[in-house]
């Protein structure tokens, strides 16, 4: 049995968090024995069938508000932050989980301009985008936290990586070469590194994560369950601390090679 993962966090979003991982994150702070004061879920379609677990979710919890954010359109990140900065005041964004992502299937003959831009659009711009809007809340929840050091409990930016993304292990590449989308977390991977470097002094604490090959929709070599590989993800985030600061690792906290 999984240990049992404890942490204090005020807040929280996780984009893309209608199914998959996403929604498995938001499911594992709301079951925290402290959760967060606040959880953001986002949403493509508000009314979609996806979203129907989520409402359902609302019912339950206070604590919950689901959004709805394209993390392409700086609108609706924009609009998505004011409606958090209502909520949170003073008190800041916590944890902002850049998990959104999507892939196509395309190998070097096939990749076409369309679905790689689209696919950077999702799964590079729109975290740096993201958290360029955010940056003013994470600042504050360091500011307010009488945490030492850098911590998720303090202020985080959770990129959603991939092992796909490694330029080292090439991992897959037998069975895929998904090229627009090695490309993009690669380069998610980078700006990591980047946030790691200007983001330390505001104590904010930047990692890129690799959830492991997790059974959701489109993949079609799944090894472990979302239950698996977000609690995982969650004992990562209880212990990191300043020598994580930009670390590419996966859902078991294992370091991976960029
Ligand atoms: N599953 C794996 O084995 C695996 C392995 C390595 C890395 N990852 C990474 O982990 C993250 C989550 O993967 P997953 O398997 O849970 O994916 P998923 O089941 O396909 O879910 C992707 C989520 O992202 C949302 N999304 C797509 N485009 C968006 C946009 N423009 N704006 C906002 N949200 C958007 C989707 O919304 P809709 O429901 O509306 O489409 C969905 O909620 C991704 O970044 C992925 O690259 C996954």
């Amino acid at each position: 049995m999984a240990e049992p993962v404890d942490f204090c966090v005020f807040s929280v979003l996780v984009t893309g968090s209608d199914r998959g991982i996403g929604l498995g994150l938001v499911k594992r702070f709301l079951e925290l024995p402290s959760p967060p004061k606040w959880v953001f879920a986002t949403t493509l379609d508000l009314e979609g069938k996806e979203t129907k677990e989520l409402r359902e979710l609302v019912c339950k919890h206070p604590n919950l508000v689901v959004m709805q954010l394209d993390v392409t359109k700086l609108e609706s990140i924009q609009a998505a932050q004011n409606e958090v900065q209502k909520c949170v005041g003073e008190g800041g964004l916590t944890i902002l989980i850049n998990n959104a992502g999507t892939w196509d299937f395309n190998d070097l003959q096939t990749e076409v301009v369309k679905d790689i831009t689209n696919v950077y659009a999702v799964n590079t711009i729109g975290p740096q985008q993201m958290s360029q809007a955010f940056l003013p809340l994470l600042k504050k929840a360091a500011l307010r936290s009488p945490c030492q050091g850098l911590s998720s409990s303090k202020a985080a930016i959770i990129n959603m990586s991939s092992v796909g993304g490694s330029i080292e292990l090439m991992a897959y590449w037998d069975q895929y070469q998904i090229i627009g989308y090695r490309c993009s977390k690669a380069a998610l991977n980078m700006l990591t590194r980047c946030q790691s470097h200007d983001d330390q002094a505001s104590g904010i604490i930047s990692i890129a994560i690799h959830p492991g090959s997790v059974k959701t929709d489109n993949n079609r070599i799944p090894e472990i369950s979302v239950e698996e590989s977000t609690q995982g993800i969650m004992t990562v985030l209880s212990k990191l601390c300043e020598e994580d600061n930009g670390a590419f690792v996966d859902w078991l906290g294992r370091p991976l090679p960029w």
